[in-house]
């Protein structure tokens, strides 16, 4: 089913686990199979991604595809990050079975929703800076 570059990502992962204290953390289910998805930012105050992780009840083309996409953001701008189209993670990997696609998602969404998360802290700081 799967593609020999996927099997190695899901043998050996990148980015498992989580990173403690950041306010830039994501989480997003999957409607079709009902699996979570959490991924962690560290971002500096230039808007730089330092470090990503992520944890996943997924399937392997969850875990492959998180692992992929943390490395992918990695030093690249919050902006960069957002960029991150899902097609370039498939065509990454060597392509995934069309069932999959749905899983592979998950990591472009939750990363979305850190970054949310991260700009709705950094609003919230600045605002109380201001007073
Ligand atoms: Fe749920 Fe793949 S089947 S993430």
């Amino acid at each position: 089913m799967y593609n020999k570059k996927v099997m190695d990502i899901f043998l050996h992962p990148k980015n498992v686990g989580e990173i403690k204290g950041t306010k830039a953390v994501g989480t997003v289910g999957n409607q079709t199979c009902g699996d979570i998805m959490k991924i962690y930012l560290d971002i500096n105050k230039n808007d730089v991604i330092v470090d990503a992780k992520f944890k996943t009840f997924g399937c392997a083309a969850a875990i492959v595809s998180s692992s992929v996409a943390t490395e992918m953001i990695k030093g690249k701008t919050v902006q960069e990050a957002l960029a991150l189209d899902n097609q370039t993670i498939i065509d990454y990997l060597g392509g995934l079975p069309s069932q999959k696609i749905h899983c592979s998602v998950l990591a472009k969404e939750a990363i979305e929703d850190a970054i949310n998360h991260y700009r709705k802290y950094q609003a919230k700081v600045e605002k109380k800076n201001k007073k």
